[in-house]
Formats: C-alpha cells, structure tokens, sequence
C-alpha cells in the first residue's frame, strides 16, 4: 500500500457499527484520526466515537462532510433520501466521492440526490467488526480510477476488497458475503447440537463447535484451495469421508445452491422496492 496522503479527509455519515469497523481499519491503515470525521445524530455516540478513536464527531452533516475527498454512507438505507436531501446544495459544491454501504440502494437511486458524485457502492460484511470483512465495490465507468482507488483502500482497510463488473452482482456478493457468516454459524450450531444429541455436555459441543469454526477459518485464509483444504482432513474410507457422503447424499450442495439463489433473488427484489418508491412520479 501506498503511504497515506495526511491531506486527504474522509467523512463516515452514520458512527453506528459498520463506521466504527471502517474508522479502526483506517486508522490502522496509518490514517491520523484528524483525517476522520464523523456526523451521528446521538450526542452520546459522538462522546463515544471522540474518546474511542480521537476522531471529530459532530451533528451537523454539512460540517462534516466539508472538504472531505470521500464521504461514507453508512446509515440505515431508509435514511439516505432525507440525509442527501439535506446535502445536496454541499455536495454540488464540493464534489467528493460518495462511498455507499447502504445495502439495496442503486446507484441509480443514490444519483437522483446526488447527481454531480461520483458514486461507489459497496457491500461489507459483519466481519469488518473485527477486522476480517468481505467487500465487493461496484462503480460506474464515469468514476475515475483516483476515486475508485480511494474507495478501495477505505474498504480493505476493514478485510478484504475486491471489485465487480456489474451492479447485479452486489446481489449476488450479499448472498455469498453479505448473508454469509450466519450460514457457517448455522451450520456450527447444527454440529454442537448433533454432538450434544450423541451424549457430549452442551458446553463442550459450543465450545468446540466455535473453535472449529474459527480454525477453519483460520485455514481458509491460507494459501491451499477451499477444496485442498477439504481433503487434507478427509482421509479415504475414514470418519470425515462417511460424514462428508452422507451430506451430498442429502443434497447440501442442492441445498446451498437454493439457499444463495434465494439471497440473491431477495437482495434484487428488496433493491427494485427501493428503487421504485425513490422513482419520482408524474405527480411529484
Ligand atoms: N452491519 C452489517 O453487517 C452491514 C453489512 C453490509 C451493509 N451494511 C449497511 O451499512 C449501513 C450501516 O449499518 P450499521 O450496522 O452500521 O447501522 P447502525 O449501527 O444503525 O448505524 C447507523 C448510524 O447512523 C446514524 N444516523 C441516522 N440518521 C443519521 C443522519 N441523518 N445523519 C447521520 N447519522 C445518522 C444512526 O443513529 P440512530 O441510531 O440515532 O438512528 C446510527 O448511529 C446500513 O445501510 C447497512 O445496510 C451493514
């Protein structure tokens, strides 16, 4: 990574959880706290986000985002029309890169408020809390390559970051990335619990349940394939071959393919329902 530029202001819009994992990514990316200011309504939030991180916290969005290259969109997405309402003239004015977490909300639907930006969109994951996340940004052609660069660092400061080619595929980035950790703490659960049905104490199956979680994880972030990793614990005709047979047998991966198709259909119809109760009318 480059050295950071300490001219460069990023502004969070929302301190709520995911501002908070990507001001700490930040901030140990080498990014100074004076660099990082953010707007949040709950005086008693500011107070926290000041006294944790040495950031400015201040109710007046305008005074936020005011000479920031990047301002991040990181409150719920029924939030975002009245707060770039409210920005608009600032935003014209000032032009900086609008970075949106909010999920299900278009570029196209972010653009009717704030035509002049450039405009990212990303999709983090819970994981950016403790500095693991999975974000996939996507970005009009007309964002020019500073802008997206600027997006990206922001992003993997908090895990990973990776780009996609095409809008839609955010829909499917929320089934895979988005959604997925419950998926591995469903299947976690359902372990602990199978062990507790065969006879071991409840606490020994939780325990053992989420460290095997958090060992495979560990794996995973190697260099082996998801499917090396697999089969150096799978040895033929032994304990992990009859349990991983009896799964396919059961169609799990019939299974994970319904569940990530019914994600992915629920993001694009959740984001069509934002985009057409945004879509001004012939009345407006
Ligand atoms: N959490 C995840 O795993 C995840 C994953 C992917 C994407 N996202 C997206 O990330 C965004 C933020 O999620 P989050 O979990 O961080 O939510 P959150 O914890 O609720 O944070 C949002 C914060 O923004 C504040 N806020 C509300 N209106 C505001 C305004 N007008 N100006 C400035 N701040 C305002 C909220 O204050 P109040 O509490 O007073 O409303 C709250 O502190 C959402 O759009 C979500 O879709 C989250």
């Amino acid at each position: 990574m480059p050295p950071v530029n300490p001219a460069i202001k990023i502004s969070f819009l929302g301190g709520g959880n995911m501002a908070r994992a990507m001001i700490q990514g930040l901030l140990r990316d080498g990014f100074a706290a004076t660099q990082l200011r953010v707007g949040e309504p709950v005086a008693a939030q500011r107070e926290a986000l000041e006294r944790q991180y040495g950031v400015t916290a201040l109710a007046d969005n305008r005074a936020v985002v005011a000479g920031a290259a990047l301002v991040v969109l990181a409150v719920k997405p029924q939030q975002v029309p009245e707060l770039l309402a409210g920005l608009a003239p600032t935003f014209a004015q000032q032009r900086p890169v609008l970075l949106s977490i909010a999920a299900g909300l278009r570029v196209a639907d972010l653009a009717m408020h704030c035509p002049a930006l450039p405009i990212v969109r990303a999709m983090p994951n819970r994981a950016a809390l403790v500095g693991a996340g999975a974000t996939a940004l996507y970005a009009t052609p007309a964002v020019d390559p500073a802008a997206r660069a600027l997006a990206a660092r922001v992003c993997a400061a908090a895990g990973v970051a990776v780009w996609v080619e095409r809008e839609a595929d955010l829909d499917i980035v929320t089934a895979l990335s988005g959604s997925g950790p419950a998926y591995f703490f469903l299947l976690a659960e359902h372990l602990a619990a199978a062990a507790e049905a065969q006879g071991l104490d409840a606490g020994t199956a939780q325990l053992l349940a989420r460290q095997t979680l958090c060992g495979a994880g560990a794996l995973a972030a190697g260099t082996m394939t998801l499917a090396e990793q697999r089969e150096a614990v799978t040895s033929k005709g032994g304990t992990t071959a009859a349990a991983l047979a009896t799964l396919q047998a059961g169609g799990f991966d019939k299974l994970v393919a319904a569940a990530v198709a019914a994600a992915a259909h629920r993001s694009a119809e959740l984001a069509a329902q934002f985009g057409r109760a945004r879509t001004p009318t012939a009345a407006d």
